[in-house]
């Protein structure tokens, strides 16, 4: 590299412009300009950039330097990226000390690249105007996608004839064998024809807002063909090293300062009409260490968004292992409603924003999963437990963390802290190791039938007939969220009205036959303590009944904050002021208990 050249370049370029073309908003104030800063939070400007001195400093955080290092910082490459990105927005060549081999890859690349962004054109014109994308158009109706909002990620669609991309691409001269090379075409029994027929194409966009390669989604419902396809290996494209929606992320991910990783391609475009648009996805291949490192260079906060099943569940820790070797934060996010976030999106944009929200520390979230389904007073059930949750623990970036977590395992499953931080020295640090949850065990220990505090009060007091009268005052049905225990609840209460003794028979002949299972189950619950003297009983009984109490208006709480935002949202002071009241209610009520 010429030095020269990089004075060249930067004496091109208008720090200003450049500056522009990120950040919103940027005011003169004498001969400086100021923004709000890209790299930290804060509400009153002090990112300040002189045009004339080429330069910018923020005064909040202290970040500083010249043209490059602002496209450096805002793009997160190293200098040489910064200088290329630099060079081809001052129009400059530049003169590379590369290898002759380096320079051929180097024009086969930039030649690649020029042909995906006309191919991506191409399926984006047919998608938006010809009268062959109809079927596209349709698709991407039934999706609830826009062709709008397809013009944000370039959507395209590509027909199902076998020789349309074909013939266009052979019209503007390209050669065959390298179409077939590059995933464009295929070749079979000697005859070649298009790859992607029939499908919504979504470009393959990289950091740089390059398109490295292309997926189609197939729109046709009775196929044996696959449902994704994607551009296979090239000089330009490395699935284990892409992640979809990167580019389209960015400001998103330095706004929240966290990154959400999700399964699927629609997952993401979706999430971009929400106000989470912090969002990338592999393309249905397991995250890779590679992929986590690119991550790394936006945010060190992630968070995961799986499926709910044992498959998603495996998922997730094995990828919060590796990100926690990555030294990430790491949170889960869990689907309140659908199979995905596309499906939970098109049913209620804002709850999605709410699981976002309620995203949970990693480590609470796997214990809480687990322990809903192991049985932690046997043997095996605790063998399971920290076998799983042990090694998360050990891969946890702060000490401090691992002694908190410690300390509340050796609560919930009853082993002594020693013990527990033994085993956790005794965790493999080896690269091939992954934690995982064993399926066919999980099913062995699964727990049953009690796995919640609202069944546990339940069995209690069923458990506890004599003391039924007591259990019913202090029980309100509106204390449970389960809607099968509320109802039971509701039942046995009108029974015990009108009589003296609880007969077990006698009660559940009116009650419909999951219901009676349901009980059945809690009946014969082992609930480890029975109460003889009313106290204690009594004792026990207010303990979660508080418990549920908290919980509940805990969860009103939440409701609350949420119309509170939208109150103030739509400038109303009166609602605003109301709910404040009620919220305060609501935490005077929280403390009193
Ligand atoms: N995938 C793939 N090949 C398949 C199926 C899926 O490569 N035959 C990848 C795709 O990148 C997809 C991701 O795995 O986005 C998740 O797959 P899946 O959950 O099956 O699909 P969705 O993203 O839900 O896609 P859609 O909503 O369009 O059905
Ligand atoms: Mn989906």
């Amino acid at each position: 590299m010429i030095r020269t050249q990089v004075d060249e370049i930067k004496e091109k370029l208008n720090i200003l412009d450049i500056a522009r073309s990120y950040i919103v908003n940027i005011k003169k104030s004498g001969s400086n300009y100021f923004a709000l800063c890209p790299f930290h939070n804060e509400k009153t400007p002090s990112f300040s950039i002189n045009p004339e001195l080429g330069i910018f400093k923020c005064f909040g955080c202290g970040v500083s330097g010249d043209v490059i290092s602002l496209i450096e910082k805002l793009e997160n490459v190293d200098f040489i990226e910064a200088l290329e990105i630099a060079s081809k927005k001052a129009g400059i060549v530049l003169i590379k000390k590369y290898s002759p081999k380096d320079q051929k890859l180097f024009k086969q690349k930039e030649e690649l690249l020029k042909l995906n962004s006309l191919v991506s054109e191409y399926y984006s014109y047919i998608l938006q105007k010809h009268k062959n994308g109809e079927k596209g158009r349709e698709y991407l109706k039934k999706r609830n996608i826009s062709l709008e909002f397809a013009k944000k990620f370039n959507i395209g669609y590509a027909p199902k004839s076998y020789k349309n991309l074909i013939n266009f691409l052979l019209s503007k001269k390209y050669k065959t064998e390298n179409l077939i090379q590059y995933g464009l075409l295929v070749s079979m029994n000697g005859r070649v024809y298009d790859k992607f027929r029939s499908r919504v194409i979504f470009p393959l966009i990289d950091s740089r807002n390059d398109t490295i390669g292309f997926s189609g989604r197939t729109v046709l419902k009775d196929t044996k063909a696959p449902k994704y396809l994607h551009s296979p290996q090239t000089i330009t494209f490395n699935k284990s090293k892409f992640l979809f929606g990167l580019y389209h992320a960015k400001e998103s991910i330095r706004k929240f300062n966290f990154i959400i990783f999700c399964e699927g391609q629609i997952d993401v475009i979706s999430s971009h009409k929400t106000k989470y648009k912090n969002i990338v996805a592999s393309l249905g291949t397991s995250l890779s260490e590679e992929q986590l490192k690119i991550a790394y260079r936006y945010t060190e906060n992630i968070y995961f968004c799986f499926d709910n099943d044992i498959a998603g569940e495996n998922a997730l820790i094995r990828s919060s292992y590796l990100a926690h070797n990555q030294n990430f934060n790491v949170k889960a996010i869990s689907i309140s409603q659908g199979k995905d976030i596309d499906e939970l999106i098109n049913i209620n944009k804002k709850e999605w924003e709410n699981c976002v929200n309620n995203a949970e520390p990693i480590v609470d979230h796997m214990i809480r999963r687990l322990y809903k389904r192991l049985d932690v007073s046997i043997l095996e059930g605790k063998e399971e437990f920290t076998k799983v949750i042990l090694p998360l623990i050990a891969s946890l970036p702060s000490k401090i963390e691992q002694a908190h977590y410690i300390h509340r395992i050796s609560l919930i499953i009853n082993v002594s802290e020693d013990i527990l931080k033994e085993e956790l020295n005794n965790q493999s640090k080896s690269k091939d190791f992954i934690p995982h949850i064993d399926t066919n065990k999980i099913k062995i220990f699964l727990k049953n039938p009690v796995n919640t505090k609202e069944e546990y009060l339940f069995a209690l007091i069923l458990q506890h007939p004599n003391f039924l009268n007591l259990s019913l005052k202090l029980t309100k049905t509106r204390y449970f969220t389960l809607p099968s225990l509320k109802e039971i609840l509701k039942k046995l209460k009108e029974y015990n009205t009108n009589r003296k003794k609880f007969i077990l028979k006698d009660f559940t002949s009116s009650l419909i036959d999951h219901e009676v299972k349901y009980i059945q189950n809690l009946l014969l619950f082992d609930l480890k303590n029975y109460f003889d003297i009313e106290s204690e009983y009594k004792n026990e009984l207010e303990n979660i009944v508080n418990y549920l109490k908290k919980s509940s208006i805990r969860n009103e709480i939440k409701k609350i904050k949420i119309k509170i935002e939208k109150a103030e949202h739509s400038k109303d002071k009166k609602e605003t002021k109301l709910l404040l009241n009620k919220l305060m209610n609501l935490v005077s009520r929280i403390g009193k208990i």
